[in-house]
């Protein structure tokens, strides 16, 4: 095409990618640059959502995790807690459930101690993962989530059900079984860390961090971040052949 503005192609990354994790960071640092209250971040971080499972899908990555709220979210002011919550309530019965599950593509899993929740979040939550079986693609919502809190929570069910404690074992009881881990962990917002997320699952993982403050971390930026992990190499600890 010579003229007028061509959509990005899309690098195919199924076969390489199959797994990935966001940590969905600067919703706050975004509304704060524009005068508006951290709360108008979040509704514009949430906007974001279904445009960047969309590109991941038709890239034919079929497992996502998008960390939505950890377990230290609770130390902020009540007010945006409550805030949170509301909208994440508020998303998941307008998108989540109307477009993201019903279109046939995803189901929808959550990561997290759910039973904290306020009721009709709860209850949200129950009704999507009920909607979801069988489907082609998988997104987990962690939502009070916490990476040590989930190690914890799987040893300890491994010996109630009288498994002998293996890695294997462990990975078994973990929110995001069976989906295998993931390749790939982006970060957005500029901090270079892993915020408890994924903390088991991410042993192997690549890392994307960026700048791009999560409500503009848009389809190109998806495909940046798809196209540095097609790049580079992975050994798992090993080596290559071209190495050897
Ligand atoms: C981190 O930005 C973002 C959060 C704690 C909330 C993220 C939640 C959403 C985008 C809603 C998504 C909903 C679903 C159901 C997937 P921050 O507040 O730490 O930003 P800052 O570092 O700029 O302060």
């Amino acid at each position: 095409m010579l003229f007028g503005f061509k959509k990005p192609a899309i690098p195919l990354a199924a076969g390489r990618i199959d797994s990935v994790g966001i940590i969905m960071d600067g919703n706050g640092r975004w509304a704060k640059r524009r005068g508006m209250p951290r709360l108008a971040g979040h509704a514009a971080g949430a906007a974001r959502v279904e445009e960047v499972l969309t590109v991941l899908r038709e890239m034919g990555i079929h497992h996502v995790t998008l960390y939505a709220f950890s377990t230290e979210n609770w130390k902020r002011p009540k007010e945006e807690v409550d805030g949170i919550m509301d909208l994440v309530y508020k998303y998941l019965r307008e998108v989540v459930r109307e477009k993201i599950v019903s279109d046939g593509h995803f189901a929808v899993r959550f990561a997290g101690d759910t039973s904290v929740l306020p009721e009709k979040l709860r209850e949200e939550c129950r009704e999507i993962e009920a909607m979801g079986e069988n489907k082609e693609f998988i997104c987990y919502v962690a939502l009070n989530y916490g990476g040590r809190d989930e190690i914890v929570r799987s040893v300890k069910r491994a010996l109630e059900s009288g498994e002998e404690i293996s890695e294997a074992a462990i990975s078994r009881h973990l929110y995001t079984s069976p989906s295998p881990d993931p390749d790939l962990i982006i970060r957005t917002g500029g901090d270079m860390r892993i915020s408890n997320f994924l903390l088991w699952q991410s042993a192997y993982s690549e890392f994307y961090f960026t700048k791009t403050l999560w409500p503009d971390f848009d389809r190109g930026e998806v495909i940046r971040a798809v196209e540095s992990f097609l790049g580079r190499k992975r050994r798992f600890g090993g080596l290559n052949k071209e190495d050897k």
